[in-house]
């Protein structure tokens, strides 16, 4: 199926603000995760078909240091993702991931694991 874009703006969050001030997002914005360990992004995917999906996340990490974010399904089958300095806070990438979604909705829950908080996040892809 053709991929579908959720914007970070639009994901529940916690923790976390919308931000505009480092340009090169897709949307409105991007989300600014505090600082803490525990803040997190959470997207409500939909999937036509259970079984592993590609997750696509686009970010920004102006820092040199990896910014890790534990990523769950419906609370389950915790991973953790690595996301590498960008070079600049305007400096975007994609970072995939794969996970196993059932037929219909799933939370998609990107969780900050280090005091650091995570990286910018502009939308994932799936
Ligand atoms: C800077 C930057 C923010 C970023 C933050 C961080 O303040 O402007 O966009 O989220 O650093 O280190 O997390
Ligand atoms: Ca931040």
């Amino acid at each position: 199926a053709a991929p579908t874009v959720h914007e970070a703006e639009s994901a529940a969050l916690s923790r976390a603000v919308v931000e505009a001030d480092h340009a090169g997002y897709s949307g409105t914005g991007f989300v600014n995760y505090d600082n803490v360990v525990g803040s997190h992004v959470e997207y409500t995917v939909s999937a036509a078909q259970a079984g592993p999906h590609r997750l696509v996340f686009r970010y920004a990490n102006g820092t040199t240091t990896d910014r890790p974010l534990s990523v769950t399904v419906d609370g389950a089958g915790a991973t953790t993702v690595s996301f590498p300095g960008t070079g600049a806070w305007t400096t975007w990438r994609d970072v995939t991931t794969t996970v196993t979604l059932k037929a219909g909705a799933n939370k998609v829950r990107a969780t900050a694991t280090t005091a650091s908080g995570g990286p910018n996040a502009d939308r994932l892809t799936v």
